[in-house]
């Protein structure tokens, strides 16, 4: 399969080694410095393009695809109020897409068991729950979006929390925000040196601590799934979720 990379930082860098490895080939790579080579034509070379640029840039890169009619992969985090827009535009334009906040097999399975383990505690009110993450100091975006989704996990099976709020940490600094009310799901976001990302869920009662947790050694997992996504999309059209990908059923 002929790729596309958009976006070649500490992830596009990681997926063009584990994509030559499961023999594809990168026939476009595009990052801040070679804008103006982002055309169709170029674009067109590749069967799929794998996007993990920066909040700023995504949907513009998106729009690229769809243009040429090429189906886009999108790991970039932070910009999911768009998703609506995104969602119509592909399917009025018959394109193909298809977006993970987490494109680790690990991490999508904590998502399964996180929602499982809220509809049991939903029964159970002498628990406090809270969401814990920690990433590396250049992440651009708090709370992470793997954070916000096992947030909504959560607030799809726990009635007593309606909504989620964050708490930024950056290294060693103060916190932004601390006031949270009863029904408030706090996020706690942490900036800590080159941690590549940790998701804990915690419910807390007088008597006992349940902490259900999720460390990335580092980010290959989180590459190879988004190389399995572009394997998955290239014979599909529309717009897709991982969960769709990945069947945890
Ligand atoms: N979904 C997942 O599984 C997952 C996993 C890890 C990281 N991420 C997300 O992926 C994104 C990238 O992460 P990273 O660690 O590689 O960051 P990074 O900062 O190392 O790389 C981002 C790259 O994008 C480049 N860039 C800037 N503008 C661009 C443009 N218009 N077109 C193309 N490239 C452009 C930057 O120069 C940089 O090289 C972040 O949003 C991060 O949160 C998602």
């Amino acid at each position: 399969m002929n790729i596309a990379l958009l976006g070649y930082g500490k992830m596009g860098k990681i997926i063009e080694k584990i994509a030559i490895d499961r023999k594809h080939e990168i026939v476009l790579k595009i990052d801040l410095d070679n804008q103006d080579e982002l055309t169709a034509e170029n674009l067109q070379k590749a069967d799929v393009a794998i996007e993990f640029s920066t909040p700023a840039t995504v949907l513009g890169n998106i729009e690229h695809c769809f243009n040429a009619g090429v189906p886009i992969v999108v790991g970039t985090t932070g910009w999911y109020e768009q998703l609506p827009q995104i969602k119509q535009q592909c399917e009025t334009g018959n394109n193909s897409f298809i977006y993970a906040t987490n494109f680790s097999v690990g991490v999508n399975i904590f998502f399964h068991v996180n929602k499982v383990l809220a509809k049991l505690m939903n029964k159970q009110p002498y628990y406090e729950v809270q969401v814990e993450e920690i990433h590396h100091v250049q992440k651009l975006d708090a709370p992470s979006g793997t954070a916000i989704t096992i947030a909504e996990g959560i607030l799809e099976n726990l009635d007593a929390k309606k909504q989620w709020v964050n708490v930024l940490t950056a290294d060693g600094g103060e916190s932004v925000n601390d006031s949270t009310k009863a029904d408030d799901l706090l996020i706690e976001s942490y900036r800590i040196d080159s941690v590549p990302g940790t998701h804990t869920v915690i419910y807390d009662s007088e008597v006992d601590t349940i902490e259900f947790k999720h460390t990335a050694h580092n980010r290959n997992g989180f590459a190879l799934g988004a190389v399995l996504a572009a394997e998955w999309i290239t014979d599909k059209k529309g717009f897709f979720s991982v969960k769709d990908m990945f069947d945890l059923s």
